[in-house]
């Protein structure tokens, strides 16, 4: 069984896409243990609760310093000692501490196709601004394994979608989670589980 924590910000459409993924089999051997967000006013907490998964607040502004907020965040996790965090919209920089203590194991859904608009300064509505800034036809998701830069990790899965003439970044924003988001997020999940999943040099292998 696949123990996953699930880290959340806004709305949790991604949260949502795992626990229905869960519930409706299309997630094998894996369990939601906890959701954890840093804002207290995401929906994603009354998603979790809705689900009966403990639904957990860490706010940075609680906290007396950021590095106060990183060391009580990684002995939090490191407690709860999961098998997979799973980024799914959380807008937070993961402590360098966390991610050396969970080596590929932790992911993150990126709403372009990385390389492209990703990095310091591309989240939520703004990396779909910068698609359509730029005038790509094809823009799309990605699933990544996470590293100590921002959207650097070995890449796990990508699925592209079209760019339609007059979409703005909002339109865009929802064809990109109908359409991958809501697909690889949990299917990377599902390969995980199975133990389909390894890195090799620095590059995603799956296996099946
Ligand atoms: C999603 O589009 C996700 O890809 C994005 O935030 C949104 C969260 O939506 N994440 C990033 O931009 C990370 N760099 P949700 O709360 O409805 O799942």
């Amino acid at each position: 069984m696949l123990n996953i924590v699930v880290c959340v910000s806004g709305g949790g459409t991604n949260l949502q896409a795992i626990i229905d993924g869960v519930n409706n089999g299309l997630i094998h051997n894996t369990r939601i243990q906890a959701v954890i967000s840093n804002n207290p006013g995401a929906y994603a907490l009354e998603r979790a609760k809705n689900a009966g998964i403990e639904a957990i607040c860490m706010s940075p502004k609680t906290f007396e310093s950021r590095d106060a907020f990183n060391d009580a965040f990684t002995e939090r996790m490191i407690a709860l000692n999961p098998d997979l965090i799973v980024l799914a919209g959380f807008l937070v920089q993961i402590p360098t501490r966390m991610i050396a203590a969970f080596p590929n194991r932790i992911i993150n859904i990126h709403p372009s196709l990385i390389p492209s608009f990703c990095g310091v300064g591309y989240y939520g509505l703004k990396v779909h601004e910068a698609a359509l800034d730029r005038g790509v036809k094809l823009t799309g998701a990605t699933v990544h394994f996470v590293d100590d830069g921002t959207d650097t990790g070995p890449i796990i899965l990508q699925k592209a979608v079209e760019v339609m003439e007059n979409d703005t970044p909002q339109v865009l924003q929802k064809r990109v989670m109908e359409q991958a988001e809501w697909i690889i997020l949990p299917k990377a999940i599902d390969l995980i589980a199975a133990g389909n999943v390894c890195v090799k040099e620095g590059k995603v292998v799956i296996s099946k």
